[in-house]
């Protein structure tokens, strides 16, 4: 989405029609996209990619690194390209940055650029330019980035803002004062080009692909684990070095099928090469622990990662006390465990949960009146929601649903209107194209 809009909101009807039986494919994993395009960029030679997610986010970044000199081609079969500028390389863009609505490219973008001497401006559409970049500021700050944002009274400054890189930076250690692999990561890619090295403590694990795939790429990166707390290094003025890589299904994008295969009667579904990394698996725990039945077929390793098929059938869900320690792993998928959590039986309680409030909307707001507008039984804590099942009953229904550019809300409450009587409207269906673009032709044809 870009800030000035180039087409109207597309509202739409979602309403139950069946069982969800077959084989489906999700896109690949966001996350995972997202560092193979900037990685391959800093590599020396040429990276391919198979299975990039193809959403905007993703494209933003693309469009991104070729601003700043790597030269990105797609084929027609779909398999991407990358040509590299070696760590250092980056050249100035001579153009501001339009990040749509990607929180990830902002982040680890503006990591990058910390630590080169370059100058860059980031703009992005109203969503993110609302959410909090002060988080990554000052850890990029104090390795000698100069860093303009607006408003810094909101989260210590938006979108837009100008990074200038420091060349040489100054490698630190830093302590991650929230669970967030967006801080994590913008810190070490900022190392990727400073001397010595970069140390990021990470009380909290959370997603480690920037860790597994800096190592694919060559750098010189350790991890040391104790009592919980993860201690990551990156030796800076790295050679990085091209690979092939083939990127696993996205497990975030896997939820929204899961959630409706175990909650529409009838269902059977298998969706096929779905990424398990642990750091990302806390959906699967939690749902299996209502109930859910997930059976995992396959499993294997995918560029790294694991993968497995996973096989979906219909399910009484019962709502459960779920554990805030499993919140990182599982981070985007809250929106859609709700739904689920609205149509078991007996009480779910979430907590812990004050970064939903800063994600591309604020989503403990948006899914309690999203899901109370349908006739859900929800409360809103300042941390989480409780929200009184069904017991299998479907939801009344209604909307329109404001999804406040949030493609999350919108996947998440077009699987609420298949369990729904009269269907659920949600106001805005163009979100959807950021993380998913498949997802609503996939919907209709429920299986392969
Ligand atoms: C992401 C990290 C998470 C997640 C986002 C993708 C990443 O954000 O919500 O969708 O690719 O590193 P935070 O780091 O803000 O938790």
């Amino acid at each position: 989405m870009s800030e000035t809009p180039t087409s109207w909101p597309t509202p739409r009807k979602f309403a139950g029609a069946g069982p969800l039986r077959g084989t489906i494919r999700v896109p690949g994993d966001k996350s995972i996209s997202h560092r193979t395009l900037m990685l391959g960029a800093l590599a020396v030679g040429k990276t391919t990619i198979r299975g990039l997610l193809e959403g905007e986010d993703v494209l933003a970044t693309a469009a991104a690194m070729r601003a700043m000199g790597a030269i990105i081609e797609r084929s027609e079969d779909g398999v991407w390209s990358v040509r590299g500028v070696g760590v250092g390389g980056l050249l100035q863009p001579v153009q501001a940055l339009d990040m749509g609505n990607s929180g990830t490219s902002t982040r680890l973008l503006m990591g990058l650029i910390a630590s080169h001497g370059i100058t860059a401006t980031f703009i992005g559409d109203a969503s993110l330019s609302g959410r909090p970049m002060g988080r990554v500021i000052e850890p990029l700050s104090e390795m000698g980035a100069e860093i303009t944002a607006s408003r810094p009274e909101i989260g210590g400054g938006t979108l837009p803002l100008m990074v200038r890189g420091s060349l040489p930076a100054v490698p630190i250690t830093y302590r991650l004062p929230v669970a967030s692999a967006q801080v994590k990561s913008a810190v070490l890619l900022a190392g990727l080009n400073t001397p010595g090295i970069t140390t990021v403590i990470e009380p909290v694990p959370t997603r480690d692909h920037s860790e597994r795939m800096l190592k694919g790429f060559g750098a010189d990166l350790s991890v040391e684990e104790a009592d919980g707390v993860r201690t990551i290094r990156i030796r800076g003025e790295a050679e990085l070095t091209a690979r092939d890589i083939e990127v696993p299904g996205d497990p975030s994008s896997a939820a929204f099928f899961i959630v409706a295969a175990l909650t529409v009667p009838g269902s059977d579904l298998i969706i096929e090469n779905v990424g398990l990394n642990p750091t990302r698996a806390g959906i699967v725990t939690v749902l299996r622990a209502m109930g859910g039945n997930i059976e995992p077929l396959n499993q294997r390793e995918v560029g790294g990662e694991p993968v497995a098929d996973l096989r979906v059938r219909h399910s009484a869900l019962t709502g459960i006390e779920v554990d805030p320690a499993l919140a990182p792993s599982m981070i985007d998928e809250f929106p859609v465990l709700f739904v689920a959590a609205s149509v078991a039986s007996g009480r779910t309680t979430t907590s812990g949960l004050e970064e939903l409030r800063v994600k591309e909307s604020d989503r403990l707001t948006a899914m309690a009146t999203a899901l109370q507008a349908i006739g859900a039984r929800v409360t809103e804590t300042e941390d989480g929601l409780l929200i009184d099942g069904t017991g299998g009953e479907l939801l009344a229904g209604g909307g329109p649903i404001t999804t406040h550019l949030d493609h999350r809300i919108a996947m998440s409450m077009a699987i609420a209107g298949l369990v729904s009587r009269d269907g659920v409207e949600v106001d805005d269906t163009r979100p959807i194209a950021t993380s998913f673009p498949t997802f609503e032709t996939m919907l209709s044809e429920r299986a392969s």
